[in-house]
């Protein structure tokens, strides 16, 4: 350890567990758990495939985008923390663990590190599956959001009329084949939480349920829903934009985790609510179907829902000593 390398303290290694575990992920599964590298100079991202949502996503693709979600919190607390961050996805290959590391020796070079400034809205930031109010986003930001994206590799696209018109008719196409097919039905209702969890869909996050079937929100309460409020007037034209990346590795798929979340944050700095219409990705016709035809050779990896109204209610989590891995010695 040189004169300028700080050890990370046991506080530390909680206050970025906690933020890692608060990222967004399928289902909120929470497939990840972090590790103390073992000179106590950075972090691990594991993946816990214990945690796995295999009907939904058998390649582990939403798996990867939730862990890059949690590793760009780590990397916004860590900035709150005074480091410099660097990353590495997969140092050992594909396929293998850790997903990445974080190294924090060395502290920050600026006094307002990139990323601090997003750490607020880490706990604010939450799904909100309400309808929204009639309200364009405006274009400053649409620009801000594409080029944070852009900065993890990703294209975020904000889709015209015709294409917001053709994805609500994919997702709906396959939320209605996900109803229908037994095992997938199944999986996603066991995610529901009608008692206290640490992990799962809680009833309070639920929204309503579109009135004009317009906007098919996932049925986590089954078709028709049970349990929901009462079904709701959507947004006239919801915004939605899609996420795409040139390959579709899982480096790919880590790097759009990491763009979602940094969109998303910064959606929820400037207001903005989100939430995530996942159920046409999940299927490998309508996912093709979802790419824009002039768009060239994209791989859609999400669609995101934009706009102004209710915050949604927090989900809870699995507790920091559940996702922090006890320190290995240093070698
Ligand atoms: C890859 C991925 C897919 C998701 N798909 C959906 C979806 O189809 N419908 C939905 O309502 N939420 C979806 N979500 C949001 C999660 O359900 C949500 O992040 C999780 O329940 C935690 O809640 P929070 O976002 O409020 O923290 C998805 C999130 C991720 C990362």
């Amino acid at each position: 350890m040189t004169a300028t390398e700080t050890a990370l303290s046991t506080a530390d290694l909680q206050l970025l567990a906690e933020a890692g575990g608060l990222a967004p992920s399928l289902h909120n599964s929470q497939p990840w758990h972090f590790r103390a590298t073992p000179d106590l100079l950075g972090m691990e991202v594991h993946a816990d495939l214990t945690r796995a949502v295999p009907a939904a996503d058998p390649d582990g693709r939403a798996l990867h985008i939730s862990i890059g979600a949690a590793l760009f919190n780590l990397r916004v607390a860590a900035a709150h923390l005074g480091r410099e961050v660097a990353v590495r996805l997969f140092p050992a290959g594909e396929g293998t663990q850790p997903r990445a590391v974080l190294d924090l020796s060395a502290p920050a070079r600026t006094s307002r590190p990139f990323g601090a400034d997003l750490y607020p809205a880490l706990t604010q930031r939450h799904s909100s599956r309400h309808p929204f109010a009639n309200r364009d986003v405006p274009e400053a930001l649409v620009g801000d959001l594409i080029a944070a994206a852009r900065e993890e590799d990703v294209t975020l696209t904000l889709l015209e009329e015709h294409g917001v018109r053709r994805v609500l008719a994919l997702t709906s196409e396959a939320e209605a084949r996900i109803a229908a097919d037994v095992t997938r039905e199944a999986e996603t209702r066991r995610w529901l939480r009608l008692e206290p969890s640490c992990d799962g869909i809680p009833l309070a996050a639920l929204g309503s349920h579109d009135r004009d079937a317009r906007v098919p929100m996932r049925g986590f309460a089954g078709h028709p829903p049970r349990h929901t409020t009462p079904a709701a007037r959507f947004e006239a034209l919801p915004q939605l934009a899609t996420l795409t990346t040139h390959f579709d590795r899982q480096a790919d798929w880590l790097r759009t985790g990491q763009a979602m979340e940094r969109v998303w944050l910064l959606a929820t700095v400037h207001g903005l609510r989100a939430s995530v219409l996942h159920q046409a990705v999940e299927i490998p016709d309508t996912r093709w179907r979802l790419r824009d035809p002039v768009d060239g050779p994209a791989h859609v990896q999400l669609v995101l829902r934009l706009g102004y109204g209710p915050p949604g209610a927090a989900s809870p989590r699995r507790r920091v000593e559940d996702v922090l891995d006890p320190p290995t010695a240093a070698g």
